[in-house]
């Protein structure tokens, strides 16, 4: 089924210079951008896009670094994309991501880990449509 998923590629990943590299292995896999957007975000963006981890003690550094620099928000279509883009992520924490994996060769910890990707068909619609109002 072509499905769309929404992607960040994260101020790390734009300051250490992989924003083409990590397009590329989405794009090599048959992921095609459909929108991409380079911005800054505010805390209170941030705010909206992690509505469900607000509470979590991790948040407020998280938030920190969503809001320290420049990323870049993709809507990619294509085959599976929900789950085909985030088995190309990785897991998490790049220690423990897959040989290979995006998280694996440009991640740098569980916070700086490069890359954010819709996990559900549910999140990609909220997502897309706070980022992208325009194609939701
Ligand atoms: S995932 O891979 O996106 O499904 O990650 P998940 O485990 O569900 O975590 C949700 C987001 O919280 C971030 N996260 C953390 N940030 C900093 N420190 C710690 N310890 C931590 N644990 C989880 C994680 O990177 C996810 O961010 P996004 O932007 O969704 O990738």
């Amino acid at each position: 089924m072509i499905e769309r998923t929404f992607v960040i590629i994260k101020p790390d990943a734009v300051a250490a210079g992989h924003v083409g590299n990590i397009l590329n292995r989405y794009e090599e896999a048959g992921f095609r951008p459909e929108a991409m957007d380079m911005r800054t975000i505010d805390g209170d963006f941030a705010d909206r896009h992690y509505a469900e981890h607000l509470e979590r003690d991790y948040y407020p550094p998280l938030r920190e670094f969503m809001t320290e620099g420049p990323l870049v928000a993709v809507i990619l279509s294509g085959e599976n994309a929900l789950v085909g883009v985030r088995e190309l992520n990785g897991a998490t924490d790049p220690s423990k991501a897959d040989p290979d994996t995006i998280r694996a060769d440009f991640g740098t910890s569980v916070r700086t880990n490069c890359v954010h990707a819709s996990d559900s068909a549910e999140s990609a619609a909220s997502e897309i449509g706070l980022w992208f109002p325009e194609f939701s």
